[in-house]
């Protein structure tokens, strides 16, 4: 427990960690969903890393290509603490708000754990997912003492971010802007790790990225999903690739989801409808979403500190069979530099539908990687349930 009076701001040492049960009008519903659904994923990533740092010796630190192994260790050691300081934390406070911990969860990674970069591009999903959920849960909390309490966690994973991404040789920070997530999109990623136990939250169905090698800007996705009807005409659905920044979705037809030039992390969803997503959990239209996010690091722009750190093969933007203009185009509409944060319930997207005639890529990157990881994972158990 000593950490945690390193970690936590000091309202939150007063008011919860003491134990002192703090005066608190009834708890909002939504604020103790938000706390319960925080602490498990918390206590995904907790037991990821145990995991993780108990499987792992240097010699598979030096086979993922990394020329000094204290450099992983460290940081993966400290990255471990601070979520396990997460979880004790947000136990405590659900506690002070009168709810209980749900704790019946199991976490099974299955091959996420095969080797130490599988590990470490799982981890660097991981800890992005994990502030988009920070971030799609500030929309839902309405005591402002626990939106301020979820933001000083979220700021740590965000910095946990930026250094998952060094360790996988990828851009440190590769946008100014992160994309803000449901619950039930975070679901449809994180799910296929948790079982045994009840949010009370349905899960998007989850979407695979069927394609071998890493997507790079011009290979074409193609998908697998649960909510993906069989037999569906596929040329009413798109492919939506969210970045952040931007005020709404790149809209691709579903047969032509052409990755365009952009660098980090996208969140892909297919759409039953031609209308981009908003990037906003307040007026997003989340009927029309069959199946996703799916989450995706393309990763065009190389960085020394990554090269540094850990040798890798890496993906390189030479593999596109489209120019360079070509996506460039693809993507203009939804630059962030034509749009604002904070798009209204009525902003006309449209002009962000854009097509393509790009021929397939053929990626010749390297193999790791963790794109639908959680559909992989689901399948061990046969069957995935669509609420947790
Ligand atoms: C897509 O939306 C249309 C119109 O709302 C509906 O008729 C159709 O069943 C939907 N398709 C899928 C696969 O959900
Ligand atoms: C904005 O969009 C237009 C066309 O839609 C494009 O020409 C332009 O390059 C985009 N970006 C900026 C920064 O204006």
């Amino acid at each position: 427990m000593m950490f945690l009076s390193a970690v936590l701001p000091a309202f939150l040492l007063t008011a919860v960690v003491s134990g002192a049960p703090i005066h608190r009008r009834a708890a909002n519903p939504n604020d103790v969903l938000v706390f319960q659904f925080a602490d498990v994923l918390e206590r995904l990533e907790t037991e990821f890393y145990s995991q993780a740092l108990a499987k792992f010796q240097d010699a598979d630190f030096v086979s993922a290509g990394f020329g000094n192994t204290a450099i992983p260790k460290e940081l993966f050691s400290t990255i471990a603490g601070d979520e396990a300081a997460h979880t004790s934390i947000i136990d405590s406070t659900l506690v002070s708000l009168g709810a209980e911990p749900i704790t019946s969860c199991k976490f099974d990674f299955g091959d996420a754990l095969k080797d130490v970069a599988t590990m470490a591009a799982t981890a660097r999903v991981i800890e992005n997912v994990g502030v988009s959920a920070y971030l799609g849960g500030a929309n839902l909390l309405v005591d402002k003492e626990l939106l301020v309490a979820a933001a000083s966690i979220m700021t740590i994973e965000a910095r946990h971010q930026s250094l998952l991404n060094i360790l996988n040789s990828a851009t440190s920070i590769p946008s100014a802007f992160d994309i803000a997530l449901s619950p039930s999109q975070v679901l449809a990623i994180a799910g296929g790790f948790i079982s045994g136990c009840d949010l009370g939250i349905p899960a998007n169905p989850a979407l695979k990225i069927t394609n071998t090698g890493v997507p790079v800007p011009g290979t074409k996705l193609t998908f697998e999903s649960t909510g993906i009807p069989s037999g569906v005409d596929t040329s009413t659905l798109t492919c939506q690739m969210m970045t952040g920044g931007s005020a709404f979705a790149l809209a691709l037809p579903f047969d032509n989801c052409v990755v365009p030039n952009i660098n980090g992390p996208v969140y892909i969803f297919v759409v039953n409808a031609t209308q981009p997503l908003l990037n906003s959990q307040v007026n997003q239209a989340t009927g029309t979403i069959l199946a996703g996010p799916a989450p995706a690091f393309i990763d065009s722009i190389p960085e020394t500190l990554g090269q540094v750190v850990k040798a890798a093969p890496r993906a390189v933007a030479s593999t596109t069979t489209i120019s360079g203009a070509e996506a460039t185009g693809l993507f203009n509409a939804a630059d962030p530099a034509n749009q604002s944060l904070a798009p209204s319930a009525t902003s006309d997207a449209s002009t962000a539908t854009a097509t393509s005639s790009a021929a397939e890529s053929t990626s010749t990157g390297s193999p790791i990687t963790v794109l639908g990881w959680s559909t992989t994972s689901g399948t061990t158990s046969g069957d995935s349930p669509s609420s947790y």
